[in-house]
């Protein structure tokens, strides 16, 4: 049944015709197309699909009991992907893409600090990277790369002392994560072009400091978080510096050395109660402070200092020359809508306002994770992030579905967004599907599978499920029609893991 849609969805996108529009409007289109030399790819991070990173403060978190949903570990039955290159490779080769998004881990490469300091990276680790990226190569497969992805080396993040300063929030984390990209950016610059230096900058201080499900697992601390946030901004200026410094060689042929950026997670917002004025308000705020803040400060330096959404209070500033600028491309990780309210729920201190993720009072369709399926979002966060006048690229977007009853109308749904958001001006480059392969989704372990590849747990053997098909079939034509979802199922209800 699931392998039968798949098949009729690929080959349905390859015979277009044409829809006409039954009112007096514009007919919407009914089919997109995409550009020449779109990048299409699939994304992991190296913490999610290596095994032994034991040098990482995460390392020490999956060993802590209790923070991993089943007391899963990254380490038995996972991917193991420094170990199963070719068969990663044979994956995208298979399924058609020619780009793929993962992390290269600095405690991996860089175990001690004392390693650090005298630029002695572990050479089982350079080894492993230079293979992974030597055979991307080789299979014309251009690879891009982010340089923080959740975890710090443990020389960086005590989690037995989350009251101390960890992580971004020490001094020397500035220096050492400028000289990180620098090292990564001259080592492998003749490989790489497209670089994202921080993986959702907002997200990681929201689980380390507010929700306390990641290292270094500080609950309900919005200023220590948002702290955190003002650190990585300033953090990813000096990468971005650091990394056209050392990476001057096109290795594509676009003109291009390095493209830099972050991975930012961009999502909708809706007010809880949409009569209630405060949650209008909150929504607004919430809204600022998540999609743009972080990125007004990076595009445009402006530095609005209290986060208020007005740049004239003390300590603001505008077009600040040490942040502005620092932005090649804009990287976006899409995943799904967010409820807003100002009485309900959880309330935080400091910004006054609860933000709801899962299990939305919506009748939209749910992943396994009890996010909402809501793929117009993706084209409202594509029209905010082309409101930058740069180019874009989705370093992220995807969903947990273990059945594989969803992903194929999923990815559809969304690149038809994204191929209307073209349509109305974004300069889109590029498609990072998450994941390719199941992998260890952080506290929940490895109930959430999100790959388009399924991983055996004892021989780690990929096995492509029925969706992949309609992804290559999406790439290989380079269009969706709407008439090629409208012949797929339903989306079936999820089932739970969260
Ligand atoms: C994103 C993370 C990624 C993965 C997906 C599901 O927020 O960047 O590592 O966990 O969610």
């Amino acid at each position: 049944m699931r392998v039968h849609r798949a098949v009729a969805l690929s080959s349905l996108v390859l015979s277009a015709f044409a829809c006409s529009s039954s009112k007096g409007t514009p007919a919407p289109p009914t089919v997109v197309t995409f550009p020449a030399k779109f990048l299409w790819g699939t994304a992991t991070a190296a913490f999610q699909v290596e095994k032994g990173d034991l040098h990482t403060d995460w390392a020490h978190w999956v060993a802590t009991p209790g923070k991993i949903k089943n007391g899963d570990l990254p380490d038995v039955g996972g991917p193991d992907a420094l170990a199963h290159v070719d068969d990663d490779i044979a994956a995208l080769r298979s399924t058609s893409q020619n780009a793929y998004r993962f992390s290269i881990e600095w405690g991996r490469m860089y175990p001690t600090r004392a390693a650090f300091d005298a630029d002695t990276p572990d050479p089982v680790a350079v080894a492993a990277y230079d293979d992974l990226l030597q055979k991307l190569h080789a299979a014309g497969i251009t690879p891009m790369v982010t340089l923080h992805h959740f975890a710090f080396p443990d020389w960086l993040d005590d989690i037995t002392q989350p009251m101390q300063p960890q992580g971004w929030e020490r001094p020397e984390t500035l220096g050492l994560f400028t000289e990180w990209c620098r090292r990564i950016a001259k080592r492998w610059g003749g490989r790489v072009d497209w670089w994202a230096t921080i993986n959702e900058p907002l997200v990681n201080a929201v689980l380390g400091y507010v929700q306390g499900g990641s290292p270094p697992g500080v609950v309900l601390d919005v200023n220590r978080a948002l702290d955190v946030v003002k650190a990585e901004a300033i953090a990813h200026a000096r990468a971005f510096d650091a990394i056209h410094q050392a990476d001057t060689i096109d290795a594509d042929g676009d003109g291009h050395a390095a493209w830099v950026s972050v991975a930012k997670h961009q999502r909708t917002f809706h007010p809880l109660d949409p009569t209630d004025a405060d949650d209008a308000a909150a929504t607004t705020h919430l809204a600022y402070i998540w999609n743009q803040w972080f990125l007004n400060a990076i595009v445009r330096g402006d530095w609005d200092d209290n986060l208020d959404g007005n740049l004239t209070t003390a300590g603001d500033r505008t077009a600040d020359p040490s942040l502005k600028g620092r932005v090649d491309y804009i990287g976006v990780n899409y995943y799904s809508d967010t409820l807003v309210s100002a009485h309900r729920g959880l309330v935080l201190p400091v910004i006054n306002l609860a933000i709801i993720q899962d299990h939305l009072p919506t009748d939209r369709p749910k992943t396994d994770v009890a996010w909402d399926i809501y793929p117009e979002g993706f084209g409202a966060v594509l029209d905010e992030a082309a409101s930058y006048g740069m180019p874009i690229v989705v370093t992220e977007n995807g969903l947990a579905d273990g059945a594989d009853a969803n992903r194929a109308r999923f990815v559809a749904e969304h690149l038809f967004q994204l191929g209307l958001a073209i349509g109305r001006g974004a300069d889109v480059r590029g498609y990072f599907h998450w994941a390719l392969m199941d992998n260890f989704e952080w506290s929940s372990g490895f109930c959430p599978k999100f790959g388009f590849f399924s991983v055996d747990p004892v021989t780690a053997a990929r096995k492509a499920r029925p969706s992949a098909a309609t992804y290559k079939g999406i790439i290989t034509s380079s269009r969706v029609q709407q008439s090629d979802i409208d012949a797929l199922p339903p989306y079936a209800p999820p089932n739970a893991c969260n």
